[in-house]
């Protein structure tokens, strides 16, 4: 038997060390400082065998990005480990059903996680929300198609700003660049200083930060943040620039700031993460192809409130529609539901009314920020459609103008 509870101050050392050394790591010092400093900021919650720590886990209090453009508040859950010595004896199946029990006591309706593994949290009802792309291009193959017509020739300039400058301007550049935009949060004030501390035990061989932005008119419109790896084999360069962040306001400030980092000498390849399905880059190339580009899970999307989730986000189709919602984690969220769907709002009503669909909550998460339609979780894996053309209608139900994108990587 374990107990889950809140860890205390006097208890982060050890927390700390569990989730370090189930990653691999022995944790840093400037990591042990960091902990103590953000222990106010967020939830740390750990399991116990008697008095001895067994498991880790952390919410941080966000603000996700709804499909229509409100925000809301999101449990982001981190530093998920287990001892070794405690694995597969129910220990993540206990922190998971707290973080639920948790969040839905105080009101909110969205988890959200980065899965080390991409099967493990399908089973809490967490579902794959977003997706995204890592790039991979050699220098040779940069060339970019000139600015598209109609857009104004650039009159912004390109500097390098030090790490003073880019904490004091990416927040603000983040937000702007990201407003509206399904699936983004905000990090926190704890996380943009861990992100600008650039720990040296997390360059993975590679530089410090380099920082550069973009400024037109005195107004900084994009930033970028990126390590150089060097690499010179037989004296022969091969460094590769590695892209950590970027984050445009404009397709001008986007192009801008791409085609200086291509244009960085010393430099045989440049790499970037994190980046979304719909980003304009792979259209400003002349040769495509050239950008290798590897698609995958991005952020895990859990309704913890299913009924309110589906309130809460707009839509821009008309309909009516009847759910039967399976969720064995969270039975609070099982049963029948009536979704009321118009640009003008939605609502998702208990009903006893033969239902369309019966789907799991875990593919309704899938869904909920536009990232995958219901027909593709449908051909892959089934849901029961009651009233033929009810997926199809689904489709247009969920359906969202933009990618979802999570940039923010915790
Ligand atoms: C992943 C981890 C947290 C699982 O903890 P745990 O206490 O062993 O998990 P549980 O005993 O509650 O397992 C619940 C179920 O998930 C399955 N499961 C857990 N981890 C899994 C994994 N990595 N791969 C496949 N299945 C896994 C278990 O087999 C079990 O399945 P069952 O219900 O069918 O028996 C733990 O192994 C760990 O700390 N791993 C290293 C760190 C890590 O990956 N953390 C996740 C960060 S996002």
């Amino acid at each position: 038997m374990f107990e889950v509870r809140l860890i205390t101050r006097e208890e982060i050392a050890d927390f700390i060390r569990i989730h370090s050394m189930v990653y691999g790591r022995h944790p840093s010092e400037t990591y042990f400082r960091q902990a103590n400093e953000r222990f106010d900021e967020q939830r740390d919650i750990g399991a116990f065998d008697g008095d001895t720590l067994i498991a880790s886990s952390v919410i941080h209090d966000l603000r996700l990005t709804l499909p229509g453009g409100a925000t809301e508040r999101l449990g982001g859950i981190t530093n998920v480990a287990v001892q070794p010595t405690h694995r597969r004896r129910g220990v993540l199946t206990g922190l998971m059903r707290d973080h639920m029990t948790r969040l839905h006591k105080d009101g909110i309706d969205f988890a959200i996680l980065w899965a080390s593994e991409s099967l493990i949290y399908n089973r809490f009802g967490y579902g794959l929300g977003t997706w995204v792309e890592r790039w991979r291009i050699e220098k040779p193959y940069v060339a970019m198609h000139p600015a598209r017509e109609g857009e104004a020739p650039s009159n912004g300039t390109i500097e390098y700003v030090d790490a003073d400058t880019a904490r004091a301007e990416c927040p603000d550049v983040m937000a702007r660049a990201m407003a509206g935009r399904p699936g983004f949060f905000p990090r926190t004030r704890a996380q943009w200083e861990t992100f600008h501390e650039d720990d040296p035990a997390t360059r993975d061989g590679a530089s410090a930060f380099f920082h550069i932005v973009y400024r037109v008119d005195g107004r900084i419109e994009g930033t970028a943040t990126y390590r150089v790896a060097n690499h010179w084999p037989e004296r022969i360069m091969a460094n590769e620039i590695r892209v950590r962040e970027l984050m445009a306001t404009t397709d001008e400030a986007a192009r801008a700031l791409w085609s200086f980092i291509f244009s960085i000498d010393l430099s045989a390849e440049i790499s970037a993460d994190l980046r979304p399905l719909d980003d304009p880059l792979p259209w400003m190339l002349r040769d495509p192809r050239r950008l290798r580009r590897v698609v995958q899970d991005g952020s895990w999307l859990r309704l913890v409130d299913v009924r309110s989730a589906l309130e809460r986000r707009a839509y821009t189709a008309t309909d009516s529609i009847v759910l039967d919602v399976r969720d064995a984690f969270c039975e609070w969220n099982a049963g029948r539901v009536r979704l009321d769907v118009s640009p003008e709002g939605a609502r998702c009503t208990p009903t006893t009314d033969a239902p369309d669909l019966t789907v799991e909550a875990w593919a309704l998460a899938s869904v909920y920020l536009g990232g995958t339609r219901p027909s593709t979780i449908a051909h892959a894996r089934g849901g029961e459609e009651h009233t033929p053309g009810a997926v199809a209608r689904a489709d247009a139900i969920f359906a969202t103008d933009r990618a979802p994108w999570t940039p923010v990587f915790f």
